[in-house]
């Protein structure tokens, strides 16, 4: 599974990183680092409630 991260979209909300600290790596200002995220398979779940909480839809899931 992959994440594809929208870093237009962010505004450091950090929802994703409270919920996933090791999946969701966020800069210095609290955004969220650009580039998209590969998931393991044990860390699918986490992943996946880190995106959905994301309040702008920064976060796309891809299967
Ligand atoms: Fe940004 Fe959404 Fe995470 S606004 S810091 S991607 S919760």
């Amino acid at each position: 599974m992959k994440i594809i991260v929208h870093r237009e979209k962010c505004q450091g909300h950090a929802r994703c990183w409270a919920m996933a600290p090791d999946i969701f790596e966020l800069d210095d200002e609290g955004y969220i680092m650009p580039g998209d995220i590969d998931v393991p398979e044990e860390q699918e779940r986490l992943a996946w409630m880190g995106a959905k909480s994301c309040p702008e839809r920064a976060l796309d899931i891809q299967k």
